[in-house]
């Protein structure tokens, strides 16, 4: 068995409803066994329902950057287009400002803020009840939201600098022996085993999408700086601007 493979460490069960700890206790993520099984099969047959997400993120993004010069890519396009290409797909409005907060408080080791509380029962409220299927459908939102991020401002750093594309997602936790230890995710940046990332096509068609309605823009000569957190390795601020040279993105 390799290390993927071993459990999550488990969340507490008995938590208010409609709240981060409910969507960490309800979405399979967070879950072994049986409950992972079924959430998963559940955001799975989410995921089979949606779209060309290419398409759609290809037109999102060059609607937003029609009227645009010079701008942060990852605050005006990799952050939001992602989250609100899918939550369409998923027949949710654009809910992609209330996905950030709650992404930002997701992971168990981090307490939640009042902020993340709020925009979590936001996008309840958008998904209907405070159910396992609205768990699932808020779940995939906050997944896709960081790690896509990353994919689409690693890919345009890459393609702008000549240097390789890193992986956005660095880490996962397991537990293993009775203790919960950080497993590296080198060489697999979308997990490996029974709980491998269901969402990779998806998400390289969000970014190929993207990537293509940024051609012919190119790096200021801002430096770029990165998001401080261990776990991520991504763009925290990526200035472009429109190439009049032709000579930009390629
Ligand atoms: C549309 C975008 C995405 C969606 C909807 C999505 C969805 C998910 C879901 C639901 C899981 C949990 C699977 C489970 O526990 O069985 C997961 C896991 C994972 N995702 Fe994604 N994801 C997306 C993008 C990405 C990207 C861009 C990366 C990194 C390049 C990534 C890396 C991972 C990894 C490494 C795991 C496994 C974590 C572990 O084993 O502990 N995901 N994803």
């Amino acid at each position: 068995m390799t290390s993927l493979s071993a459990p999550v460490p488990p969340v507490p069960s008995e938590v208010p409803p409609g709240s981060i700890a409910w969507l960490r206790a309800s979405v399979a993520r967070f879950s072994n066994g049986p409950d992972h099984a079924r959430r998963r099969a559940l955001a799975v047959s989410l995921l089979d329902s949606v779209g060309d997400l290419r398409e759609a993120a290809l037109t999102r993004t060059r609607g937003i950057v029609a009227a645009l010069e010079t701008f942060d890519v990852m605050a005006e396009i990799a952050r939001p287009v992602p989250v609100g290409v899918l939550a369409e797909a998923l027949g949710l409005p654009d809910v992609s400002a209330d996905v950030a907060p709650v992404a930002a408080a997701y992971h168990p080791h981090v307490t939640p803020g009042r902020g993340a509380e709020a925009a979590l029962g936001r996008l309840i409220t958008a998904c209907g009840a405070a159910d396992e299927l609205a768990a699932a459908r808020i779940g995939l939102l906050v997944q896709a939201c960081d790690a896509t991020a990353g994919l689409i401002g690693n890919g345009l750093f890459a393609s702008l600098t000549g240097k390789p594309a890193e992986q956005p997602v660095l880490g996962t936790r397991r537990r293993i022996d009775g203790e919960d230890v950080t497993v590296s995710l080198a060489g697999s940046p979308f997990g490996a085993g029974p709980r491998a990332c269901p969402g990779s096509r998806h998400a390289h068609a969000l970014a190929a999408g993207v990537l293509e309605a940024l051609r012919g823009f190119r790096l200021t000569e801002v430096e770029t700086t990165w998001v401080s957190s261990p776990n991520l390795r991504m763009p925290a601020v990526l200035r472009v601007t429109r190439d009049r040279t032709g000579s930009g993105l390629c």
